[in-house]
């Protein structure tokens, strides 16, 4: 949004009376005094009128090596949730980019930029999402085929994306999708005839789980990751 119009929003000044306070030098955008009415303000940036605080928040964004066990959501009565393994402080802000089932572990990304996690999970962007996988049975050659083909999900009507299998031993793999359907590696391997064991995020789009990072442990992203995620 334009700073005169933000500024006329965020206060009772009329717009004509906040394009005279931001020509004057009595708004600041992120500490520096901003005289132009046309500077742009998004949602993340410090406002002050004078010595009053019009806007600020701060952007979060984190990636949790998520152990199994743990749910994706904010609460539950009964099971322990992935919240409970970040820092107090941000807990009510923050939402999950791409949840991962409970027995499922690794790459979590927690935020609370609503439009740049959306860009992260929305299937029409297509990013990649890298798993490796445990099968309880020997993993066919023909599984690479229907992946690559992409698996017909009756309920949504939709069929997957061409995906790509790299086997990495008779009963593991690596695999790579672009889209984040309920339980979508599961029911890919069900569909084959298989049975998910175990599920490793390793990344997602540009974003790879930090090898020094522990199970359990989080670190904020860094400017270059948040930035792979563009609009
Ligand atoms: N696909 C699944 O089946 N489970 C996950 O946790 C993530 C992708």
């Amino acid at each position: 949004m334009r700073l005169d119009r933000f500024i006329s929003k965020h206060t009772p000044h009329s717009h004509q009376a906040s394009r005279l306070m931001i020509a004057r030098g009595l708004v600041r955008v992120n500490g520096k005094v901003e005289q132009d009415p046309r500077a742009d303000i998004d949602r993340f940036m410090a406002v002050t009128l004078g010595e009053v605080l019009l806007q600020q928040q701060t952007a979060h964004y984190l990636m949790l090596h998520k152990p199994a066990g743990y749910l994706s959501a904010t609460s539950d009565p009964v099971h322990p949730t992935v919240m409970e393994l970040l820092p107090a402080s941000l807990r009510p802000l923050l939402h999950i980019g791409g949840r991962l089932d409970r027995s499922s572990s690794g790459l979590l990304i927690l935020t609370n930029d609503g439009l740049w996690s959306r860009r992260l999970t929305e299937p029409g962007k297509k990013i990649a999402k890298t798993y490796r996988v445990t099968t309880a049975r020997p993993i066919t050659p023909e599984t690479r085929h229907r992946f690559v083909e992409g698996i017909y999900f009756t309920p949504e009507h939709i069929t997957t994306s061409p995906a790509q299998l790299e086997q990495l031993d008779d009963y593991s793999a690596r695999l790579t999708i672009y889209e984040g359907r309920y339980h979508q590696v599961k029911r890919m391997f069900h569909a084959v005839g298989n049975h998910v064991t175990a599920l490793h995020r390793e990344s997602m789009g540009e974003i790879r789980l930090d090898d020094t990072l522990e199970l359990a442990a989080s670190r904020p992203l860094t400017k270059a990751e948040v930035a792979s995620v563009d609009g």
